[in-house]
């Protein structure tokens, strides 16, 4: 398109974690590509997308960065945290341990991490809703104790992708 010339006045790292199947992937090629795949493969390893966007007149490009929830797939860990100015720490909502796993890949996130990175707390899938494992309320408090930002997301349905990444590059901006 128009963007070979595009001047990019900040480029913002952000990762996502969280257990596998989650759906980091998917809420990944849904925010760049506007995408979805029931049949999503588990990550190796690490990639990861860029989508460049305008914040307030100035041009950002976004970097996301998507890893294995899968311990055997995932690559050496404090790579992937640098330089990372936000963090999507995904669960899903129809499954409870994964919720119940976010403290631990927050304590991950903490000791790799600046200590000053934007953090969402993101329950997705919430177009299963009948099958709902993790109370809002649940969610909420835990943000809020942790200093978290926090959504509700279907990656599926699109609901609320583009707003979980736009709120975290304007509280990073
Ligand atoms: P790892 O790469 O192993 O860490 O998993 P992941 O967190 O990247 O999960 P992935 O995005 O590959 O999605 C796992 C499964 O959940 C796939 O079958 C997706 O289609 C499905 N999925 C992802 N997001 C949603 C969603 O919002 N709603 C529903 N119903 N399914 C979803
Ligand atoms: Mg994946």
């Amino acid at each position: 398109g128009g963007d070979f010339n595009q001047k990019i006045d900040y480029v913002f790292k952000v990762v996502l974690i969280g257990d596998s199947a989650v759906g980091k992937s998917q809420l990944l090629a849904r925010f760049s590509r506007n995408q979805f795949s029931l049949d999503s493969k588990a990550t190796i390893g690490v990639e990861f997308q860029t989508k460049t966007l305008v914040i307030d007149n100035k041009t950002v490009k976004a970097q996301i960065w998507d890893t294995a929830g899968q311990e055997r797939y995932r690559a050496v860990t404090s790579a992937y945290y640098r330089g990372a100015v936000g963090a999507m720490l995904v669960y899903d909502m129809t499954k409870r341990q994964s919720f119940d796993n976010m403290a631990r890949w927050l304590e991950e996130l903490r000791g790799h991490a600046d200590k000053n990175i934007v953090v969402m707390l993101i329950g997705n899938k919430c177009d299963l809703g009948n099958l709902r494992a993790v109370p809002r309320e649940d969610a909420q408090e835990f943000a809020q104790r942790e200093n978290l930002f926090f959504m509700e997301t279907s990656a599926l349905e699109s609901t609320n992708v583009e707003t979980a990444f736009l709120t975290i590059l304007t509280e990073i901006y």
